[in-house]
């Protein structure tokens, strides 16, 4: 690893994004607005069943409408190769119009090409399908009889000390289930693609979370060499996770550009976005806490199932703060999958730990609550020195300084313990905190950098910017790694042929592209000294990162949340929110507050709003539009204060840590904490609707299992 560069201050420094300029004039393009000449349009045909076979499709009225080039379905589509997967391994859910099989409602299966997209969209409306419907299961539960324990890709399971013995000891159990819905990403721009092919080269422009990841799918699926895949995604209108994988907009557009010859543009619907990318799971949670009079844990029980497709491995990997926050002599975590006939998952921000920690901590509030101690004074008395599964030291661990100081601010001393006791006219008030980890690190990235004849450098790294700040961010991190001003640095992303990079996804884009950029530029600064212009250096970080684990390495924060319920209509609204966080030194105040303030709006969305909700006759998505899947907006959202609290990864050249992901971990138990402080009544089932507020007895509201 090199030694940092003394910080010429670039970093650390409040900088405004640098593409702001070209997004308010609309002068950015997305996937969809690149121009390309002759281009032609797909439209998406996506399953109205939620399990069965395709019977017929009936193109005979559609082929004949204006400007219709043709129908793709699975008798007349390329072959793709089916041993294409991804992290996991074979991934059926990219292995689009190979079949006649039906996975789940929403599935593509055909794609209608013409001159126009509204030729295009005429034509779908025209073809009829007809189907052979099998009975689909839907029927997500802890207890499904296809339950299965989840992956442990992620790592094992933990099982430390006497789990029965610890509790059988405990003054105190919580014994609870929590639950959470499947939910949609939603990001603002919806998934597009336009894809063209060029002397047995692909190149496609397609919103996606990492470009060279994009391209080494679509290499695997088309059986050719990566270096003739090229993908630019130089502007995306945000993720989430649901466009970390390789999207069906892009698989369809280089099987129609393939068959009809023609560059072809692919844009979802906002509907098909919800029916045909991919979701967070479901969950449903089981939390054992023992714990002595005093408030000392003795036994942590986490068994969180979550729901998943046959088509692909996936994990929600929900246990993972139970084995980082608390020291108890035993912890269990128990993961498991229940595969169903859905829209395979995908991470969604701050995956597993989303709603992992949403149960974990309600569960810690309901110990408080049953001792009679104050929440925080709990957390404090069961911090672990070392992790708590693992027995490593952790690298940096500031979660009480966050608890602390985040007390100050909030003014948690001055609040009654007891629920109901804070009133105003007609309103309930409460307050809420809880604290979250969020697994950090780095992954293998290259980066390049020229000094250019005038004097400035232009950095190339295959980041992705997919609202975050990446670009502006990366451009602060090389300028301080060469000793110049940012304003000398151009830097170039999103685009494939830049070279291996990771995505931006799991809180590791940022740090695995400096890590690349840190290395380029001590590399570059080596041969200044010659009299050669241009003159470029290359790292490639692969040989450099060591993943035997030393350290445990996370972020931490924690939220405080205050609510008003109305106990006449159930409406909860959340009045002030506050995250105090630990993420490693901090490269751009400005948008990383822009990053945990976005996070905690999702937290609080999840908290009171999101819920993908599934017919249970046909298994489609009965809300799969904006109106019906409500994302918090303005006026549900109050001031939010996010700040951070001194910190340095030791275990990073530059002193960083990610922070995409863990604003939104966190807050929706702090929120639903603040609920039951203000009612008295635990909201164990998200997202807190009017009439689990009004109907509070959540285990017999919504689940015929739990009778
Ligand atoms: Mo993310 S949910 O790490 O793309």
């Amino acid at each position: 690893m090199s030694t940092p560069t003394p910080a010429p201050g670039a970093v650390g420094a409040p900088r405004p994004r640098i593409e702001g300029p070209l997004k308010v004039t609309g002068t950015a393009r997305y996937a969809a607005d690149v121009p390309v000449p002759d281009l032609a349009h797909g439209w998406l045909v996506t399953a109205s069943v939620s399990r069965g076979r395709i019977r017929d499709i009936d193109a005979t009225t559609a082929l004949a409408l204006p400007g219709v080039l043709g129908v793709l379905d699975h008798r007349n589509a390329p072959r793709l190769n089916p041993a294409a997967g991804n992290y996991f391994g074979p991934d059926g859910s990219l292995q689009l119009l190979q079949d006649d099989v039906v996975p789940y409602a929403g599935r593509p299966v055909a794609l209608v090409v013409a001159e126009t997209s509204e030729q295009a969209r005429a034509a779908a409306a025209a073809l009829r399908l007809s189907y052979h419907v099998e009975p689909h299961d839907l029927d997500f539960r802890l207890e499904h009889p296809a339950a299965r324990p989840g992956s442990t890709a992620f790592g094992p399971e933990a099982d430390t000390g006497d789990l029965d013995a610890e509790l059988a000891a405990s003054t105190v159990v919580v014994e609870e289930r929590y639950r959470t819905p499947e939910e949609s990403h939603t990001a603002l721009e919806p998934h597009a693609a336009t894809v063209w092919w060029h002397e047995g080269d692909l190149y496609a422009v397609d919103s996606n979370q990492g470009a060279f990841s994009v391209s080494e799918v679509l290499a695997a699926l088309w059986s050719m060499d990566r270096e003739r895949v090229h993908v630019r995604s130089e502007h995306v209108g945000g993720g989430f996770g649901g466009k970390g994988a390789c999207g069906p907009q892009v698989i369809l557009g280089s099987m129609a550009s393939a068959r009809y010859g023609r560059p072809v543009r692919i844009v979802l619907t906002r509907a098909q976005v919800f029916e045909a990318t991919a979701s967070r799971p479901p969950t449903d949670q089981l939390v054992r806490i023992g714990a002595d009079a005093d408030g000392r844990l003795r036994a942590i029980h986490h068994r969180p199932a979550y729901a998943l497709s046959p088509l692909a491995e996936y994990i929600e990997w929900c246990t993972e703060q139970a084995k980082i926050l608390y020291a108890a002599p035993a912890i269990r975590t128990q993961l498991t999958a229940v595969p169903l006939d859905i829209l395979p998952p995908a991470s969604m921000r701050g995956p597993g730990a989303t709603p992992g920690s949403f149960a974990l901590e309600s569960a810690v509030d309901e110990v408080a609550e049953r001792l009679g101690l104050d929440p925080l004074e709990l957390r404090l008395r069961n911090q672990p020195t070392v992790g708590p599964v693992s027995g490593l030291p952790f690298s940096s661990r500031r979660l009480v300084s966050c608890l602390r100081e985040g007390a100050r601010r909030f003014g948690w001393a001055a609040r009654d313990r007891r629920p109901r006791s804070r009133r105003e006219g007609p309103l309930l008030v409460g307050t809420g905190l809880a604290t979250t980890s969020f697994s950090a690190g780095v992954f293998p990235s290259t980066a390049s950098i020229t000094a250019e004849a005038d004097g400035t450098f232009t950095v190339a790294v295959g980041a992705s910017d997919i609202g975050t700040g990446a670009r502006t961010a990366l451009t602060a991190v090389a300028a301080d790694a060469l000793g110049v001003g940012p304003e000398q640095v151009r830097i170039r992303i999103g685009d494939s042929d830049l070279g291996m990079a990771w995505g931006a996804g799991g809180s590791r884009g940022t740090t695995s592209w400096s890590f690349a950029i840190v290395e380029a530029a001590g590399k570059l600064r080596e041969k200044l000294d010659g009299p050669d212009r241009p003159v470029t250096a290359t790292a490639d970080t692969t040989a450099l990162i060591d993943y035997r684990p030393q350290r445990e390495r996370q972020t931490f924060s924690a939220v405080f949340a205050e609510v008003t319920v109305d106990p006449a209509t159930g409406e909860v609204r959340v009045r002030r929110l506050l995250g105090m966080f630990a993420v490693g030194r901090v490269i751009n105040p400005l948008l990383a507050r822009g990053q945990l303030v976005g996070g905690m709006i999702m937290g609080l969305s999840m908290a009171l709003h999101e819920e993908s909700v599934r017919d249970p006759r046909t298994g489609r998505q009965a809300n799969a539009d904006l109106a019906g899947y409500h994302i918090a907006s303005h006026a549900d959202v109050p001031e939010i204060e996010a700040d951070f609290v001194p910190d340095y990864e030791p275990q990073d050249p530059s002193g960083f840590n990610g922070l995409g992901e863990i604003g939104t971990a966190g807050t929706a138990a702090a929120i639903a904490n603040a609920v039951w402080h203000a009612t008295g009544t635990r909201q164990r089932t998200l997202p807190i609707r009017l009439d689990r507020v009004l109907e509070p007895d959540d285990t017999t509201v919504d689940d015929p299992h739990v009778a």
